[in-house]
């Protein structure tokens, strides 16, 4: 039986939202909007209808050496001249901006990658608009410090300047695309640096309408430039540019290799990489189920579970098990799927065809190695890329579909019995993004987080993202963090000056 799906009518659009598919859409190069790209155009599409939305410019080198040159230009230039208070000011303005175009953005958010627009609207684009907020809080708090040195502190007079990293390419994927984009922008623009962003060739159209509210927003030409274009032109031009001084990418595991390799054999550019994970949900048998149970089919079906810190592996204490997996079998069975512009779905189609052919055959892999499908298991609806919540159990450990990133709404359950038990299990994967522990007793809960290897660990709750509290990867999930002052940090070099003082 297949799934009812709630499909949308294009008829539902926002008069805005069409009007901007309507229009000629162009790149942004110093200022100036850019129509004709290298590569002609691609086509952005909805992946709840398969439908075209909008042909969009496909950026190659020229258009990147181009982009490079504006925002060295700005870098060294304007927005190097600009001082910190009008770097924040601009930056609170972009943030307003986003506010005032929210409705906008959510629709064509959801539209272009398949998510409800009503989520949109109420998490990804009032996120990004509050990061633009916090970092251009911290662009007029950029500090360096004096220092006494170790063996001859008399001789010297020592003090450390804080210097923005240079020109930044911010290369994105296509699961939160607006958020994204706010993610690698901000914290540069508030270190001083100048951004060339790529966003995902899945996920083009919220980038776009982005250039245009960060020219509105008054930033000098070059400071933010726009590409959208494919990861083996644009993005792999972007990793070898010997002008681009730092690459922040979030995305799969493989291409954040090829981005280190492409900067091993250039300049060297510093790089943040945020990438794949495969993130333990432990619930102990002590813990409120009522609070477990939601929180653990939201961890893997949020975002039809295409989240780099989904919680796709689910550990239960033996006696809880059942009721655990019955209770989160059963959410995922009552969820609605639906379009981004129908108000009453939960749960949007998967991105493209790729990833529900890849997602599917995960899934009949493991089921012809004899894994039990709890429930779910299947494309859902006719028409658009749908799949349904889906609970498996019975696997082995070291199978791929336990231990390689699945990107979407499929769960891997299996149960444990002490905590020395759950914290080897937790810990036998490559990846170490994220880690959520469910108990009512204190002592353990901070015993097991500090054993887990990952870079965010959730008491009692799950996906906790703020402005202010660092995220990044353990392992082969990534290198650095961003958000706080650690995802300031990784836009600045430190310049220590010693001035010689003494006779
Ligand atoms: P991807 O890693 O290929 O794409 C992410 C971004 O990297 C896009 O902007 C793409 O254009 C760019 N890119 C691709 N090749 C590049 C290259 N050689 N040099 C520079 N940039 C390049 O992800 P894809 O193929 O769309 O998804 C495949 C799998 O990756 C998913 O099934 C999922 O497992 C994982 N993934 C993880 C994400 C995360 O948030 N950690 C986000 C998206 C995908
Ligand atoms: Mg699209």
């Amino acid at each position: 039986m297949t799934r009812h799906i709630l499909y949308h009518e294009l008829s539902d659009m926002r008069e805005d939202v069409r009007a901007f598919l309507d229009r000629p859409k162009a790149i942004l190069i110093g200022g100036e909007f850019v129509e004709k790209a290298s590569g002609g155009t691609f086509t952005s599409e909805d992946p709840g209808l398969e439908t075209a939305l909008a042909e969009v410019p496909a950026a190659e080198q020229a258009e990147v050496d181009a982009a490079v040159d504006a925002a060295r230009s700005a870098f060294e230039g304007e927005w190097a001249k600009m001082v910190p208070a009008g770097r924040a000011g601009c930056m609170f303005k972009l943030a307003d901006l986003i506010y005032q175009n929210l409705d906008q953005l959510a629709q064509l958010e959801g539209l272009d990658t398949g998510k409800p627009a009503h989520i949109a609207a109420a998490l990804d684009i009032p996120f990004a608009a509050e990061v633009f907020k916090y970092y251009g809080g911290w662009a007029t708090k950029v500090r360096g410090s004096t220092l006494d040195l170790a063996l001859n502190p008399e001789q010297f007079h020592v003090y450390t300047r804080a210097e923005p990293v240079g020109v930044v390419a911010g290369v994105i994927p296509w699961n939160y695309p607006f958020a994204q984009a706010a993610f690698k922008i901000a914290p540069a623009l508030a270190a001083g640096c100048t951004v060339i962003l790529k966003p995902a060739e899945q996920t083009p159209l919220t980038a776009l309408r982005l250039a245009e509210l960060v020219v509105e927003a008054g930033f000098p030409a070059g400071t933010v430039n726009v590409l959208t274009g494919f990861g083996h032109t644009a993005g792999a031009a972007l990793a070898a540019h010997h002008g681009v001084d730092k690459l922040t990418f979030t995305g799969s595991t493989d291409v954040g290799r090829l981005i280190a390799e492409a900067s091993a054999k250039s300049n060297l550019k510093r790089l943040t990489l945020e990438l794949g994970g495969k993130s333990p949900v432990i619930i102990f048998a002590d813990a409120d189920m009522d609070k477990a149970i939601p929180a653990a089919a939201a961890a893997i079906f949020g975002n039809s579970g295409q989240v780099c810190n989904a919680g796709s592996r689910l550990f239960v204490e033996a006696s809880a098990y059942d009721r655990v997996i019955e209770g989160v079998a059963e959410i995922g069975k009552g969820m609605q799927l639906g379009c981004a512009m129908n108000a009453g779905s939960e749960l949007g189609p998967l991105m493209s065809a790729t990833q529900l052919q890849r997602v599917s055959s995960m899934v009949e892999e493991a089921q012809r190695a004899g894994v039990t499908v709890v429930s779910g298991g299947s494309q859902g609806g006719d028409k658009g890329y749908f799949f349904e919540p889906t609970v498996l159990t019975d696997m082995d450990p070291a199978s791929s579909i336990a231990t390689d990133e699945i990107f979407g709404p499929v769960l891997c359950a299996m149960t444990f019995n002490d905590d020395d038990d759950i914290v080897a299990a937790a810990n036998d994967t490559n990846f170490g993004l994220a880690a959520s522990i469910w108990t009512g007793n204190p002592g353990r809960a901070h015993r097991v987080a500090h054993a887990v290897k990952a870079g965010a660990v959730w008491v009692n709750a799950f996906g906790v993202f703020d402005p202010n509290l660092p995220f990044g990867g353990y392992k082969e999930s990534g290198w650095g963090r961003e958000f706080g002052i650690e995802g300031l940090n990784a836009f600045l070099e430190t310049k220590a000056v010693s001035m010689h003082i003494g006779a």
